[in-house]
């Protein structure tokens, strides 16, 4: 379905009813990335799985892109919905947007999944090597970053044959002014390690033991400085876990919603 909110339209999946979870792709991917999760989830919960802006189906629009901005699409499309208070659950990307959620929209938020991410922000090296991929992207397309990224977003040796070329493939379609937008919003988010040891929602952070693009230590930390925090790490996972290993991604996320009482 699409959402116009305030002069500008979000691509979003939802699906069931229940206790309602909000699903945040990262970069540069959109909500295709969760179908396993809107199947295995939609029975019980209502599962919201929106494009960011500029990224999948959503327009890019012509407001500003950051990830403060991002978050309060967010907020704009919990509320235009109507479902009241979401567990948010973001992946990489979708987990500095929904920190960003975290610390601007509280009253919003049931519950948080922190998937292969990390809080802190990008360090000079790493802002500058995005500006140079979005210069990148701005001159190529999408061709050398899908098949850059398609390798780092997996692990190793990925089971299911095709991963790679699908993950490849979905990279490559994506809109190239949408990705450097990304890229700009990523380079420029702020420090969200303060916000950790004030949470006060549930909170589950999964990693997988092979990712290679945000190591496992940085969700370590994440988990040890957020109180009351449940780390789960998955064997065999590269960065892309929930995609890669549905089965054991599901059995983590809902033993952990069912522990925290929202089942
Ligand atoms: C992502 O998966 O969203 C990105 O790899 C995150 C990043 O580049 O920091």
């Amino acid at each position: 379905m699409r959402v116009q909110l305030d002069g500008y339209e979000i691509a979003c999946t939802d699906a069931g009813r229940g206790l309602p979870l909000l699903f945040v792709h990262g970069f540069p991917l959109s909500r295709r990335v969760w179908a396993h999760q809107v199947a295995a989830f939609a029975p019980a919960h209502r599962v919201l799985a929106p494009d960011l802006r500029g990224l999948g189906e959503s327009p890019l629009g012509t407001g500003e892109i950051s990830i403060a901005a991002y978050a309060d699409d967010l907020a704009a499309l919990v509320r235009r919905l109507d479902t009241g208070p979401v567990v948010l659950a973001g992946h990489s990307m979708g987990g500095y947007v929904a920190l960003a959620f975290t610390r601007a929209h509280p009253e919003l938020l049931r519950g948080l999944v922190l998937v292969a991410t990390r809080a802190v922000p990008d360090s000079p090296e790493a802002a500058a090597g995005r500006r140079a991929t979005a210069a990148e992207v701005e001159r190529d397309g999408m061709r050398g970053l899908a098949a850059r990224m398609a390798s780092q977003l997996l692990a190793p040796e990925p089971d299911e044959p095709g991963l790679r070329a699908e993950i490849a493939a979905l990279i490559a379609a994506s809109a190239p002014a949408g990705v450097v937008a990304a890229l700009h919003a990523m380079a420029a988010r702020p420090d969200a390690t303060p916000l950790l040891p004030t949470l006060r929602v549930p909170t589950l952070v999964i990693t997988g033991d092979a990712d290679s693009l945000i190591p496992p230590a940085e969700s370590e930390r994440m988990a040890a400085a957020i109180p009351g925090a449940e780390l789960v790490t998955i064997p065999g996972a590269g960065h892309l876990v929930a995609h890669e290993r549905p089965a054991a991604f599901n059995r983590a996320l809902a033993g952990w919603l069912s522990r925290a009482g929202l089942a």
